[in-house]
């Protein structure tokens, strides 16, 4: 996640420019600012009109921008943000950082600039491999910038193809978060460095016979985005996750389970944890007794009864666990009627600090969908939150869940 950080995006005259609109959408969807500047090739391949209506943004052209430039422009360009991202970085724009050249705004911002600076480079593969582009490389490399890609792959140029191309707009995204995390930690502002946050997530599959099972609708974006926004805080995170369709987020540490009761099991090994959110949907009930053969209709019309018994409750399990209990201990609440009273009762009955309460009637699309609607359910009250994504959900109650921790804030 990248919230509240503001990032100046360079843009030079390279056909991967075209790429750079969808790298600004990406920065975007994680909270990012993105202050874009294009030098004059860059407006040869795609229009400012594009850039600043992506970026909502002002978008910076010229070093002897009048409007910008009383308040000293490339000056407070280079230094008033936490990271200067260029994208595409050509050949030329690479050799005049490298001889300190500032004939436009991008390069007189680079040579103003005290912040961390990445560059993604893109070009024709022999350009790329030309000692004079290497030399240059070196030198930057030296002088502290970073570098994402180029990766190898077909060319715009005909026939053509090898190491030049940019990367690709999620590879520079997570180089991005990389480098933010790794600056706030050495300052010392992760809210939760030093922490351990175990999240479940993903519904849990009951087997009822070696090709059958119970399940339920939930896709574990919820959870997964918790852990996301966990990691990106700062804390060392598990994630037990049951059967989900969605990549393991990165840095995080993933123990993957199917049943109610492996996830009991994984989740009280990783035990002890500052923070754990039992966001997963956990199904309430199995079989009784699981049948080693596949279930046979028996030809008399009549379906077989299937005797079932209850889960554990996890989050009960853990809430009331004497000595690893969490200090914060979050737990959900899917409804589809009585949504607060419900989650009241769960927060008492499974001693919960919290219960993200949400209406999963089919209407609301939540269940599966990306965005959600959650009440903040705890001992001191009710906050009802505007319908957010379920990645602004998750930033959210980790930005809450490490004040309550720090002690900035009581909930
Ligand atoms: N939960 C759990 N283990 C279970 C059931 C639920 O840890 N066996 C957790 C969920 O992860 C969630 C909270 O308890 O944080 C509430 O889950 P929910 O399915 O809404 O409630 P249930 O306890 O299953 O109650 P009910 O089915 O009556 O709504």
């Amino acid at each position: 996640m990248l919230s509240g950080k503001q990032i100046v995006l360079i843009i030079s005259g390279g056909i991967a420019a075209y790429k750079s609109l969808d790298l600004i959408r990406r920065l975007k969807e994680r909270g990012a600012r993105v202050i874009p500047v294009m030098t004059g090739g860059a407006q040869e391949f795609i229009t400012p009109l594009a850039v600043g209506a992506l970026s909502a943004e002002k978008v910076f052209t010229g070093l002897f921008d009048r409007e910008a430039e009383h308040d000293v422009g490339h000056i407070r360009l280079a230094r008033d943000h936490d990271l200067i991202l260029i994208a595409p970085a050509t050949a030329n724009l690479m050799a005049k950082m490298a001889h300190g050249i500032a004939d436009d705004l991008a390069t007189a911002i680079l040579l103003a600039t005290d912040k961390p600076v990445l560059a993604a480079p893109a070009m024709n593969p022999k350009m790329w491999q030309n000692p004079a582009t290497q030399h240059n490389l070196t030198v930057l490399k030296d002088r502290g910038i970073r570098f994402c890609g180029p990766a190898s792959g077909e060319m715009a140029e005909k026939g053509e193809a090898g190491v030049g191309r940019m990367s690709e707009p999620l590879d520079i995204v997570a180089a991005v978060q990389t480098m933010i995390r790794g600056r706030d930690l050495q300052a010392g502002r992760l809210p939760l460095a030093g922490r351990h946050v175990l999240i479940t997530s993903g519904p849990t599959h009951e087997p009822i016979d070696p090709v059958r099972y119970i399940a339920n609708r939930s896709s574990g974006k919820q959870g997964h985005a918790l852990a996301e926004a966990a990691r990106e805080a700062g804390a060392r995170v598990t994630l037990v996750c049951g059967p989900v369709n969605l990549p393991d987020p990165a840095d995080v540490t993933v123990i993957r389970v199917e049943t109610a009761a492996e996830m009991l099991k994984a989740v009280e090994t990783s035990l002890p944890a500052d923070i754990a959110i039992m966001a997963a949907a956990v199904a309430d009930w199995r079989m009784a007794s699981e049948g080693t053969q596949k279930i046979k209709k028996d030809g008399s019309g009549k379906p077989p009864a299937l005797e079932l018994t209850e889960n554990p409750d996890i989050l009960a399990t853990i809430g009331h666990h004497q000595s690893l209990r969490p200090k914060l201990l979050i737990g959900f609440a899917a409804e589809t009627r009585d949504l607060l009273t419900n989650a009241l009762g769960k927060l008492e009955r499974k001693n919960a600090d919290w219960i993200v309460a949400n209406d999963v009637s089919p209407a609301t699309g939540i269940m599966g969908g990306d965005a959600n609607t959650i009440h903040l359910v705890s001992r001191s009250g009710v906050e009802d939150w505007p319908q957010m994504s379920k990645t602004d959900v998750a930033r959210q109650i980790v930005a809450r869940a490490a004040d309550t921790l720090n002690g900035a804030a009581k909930t």
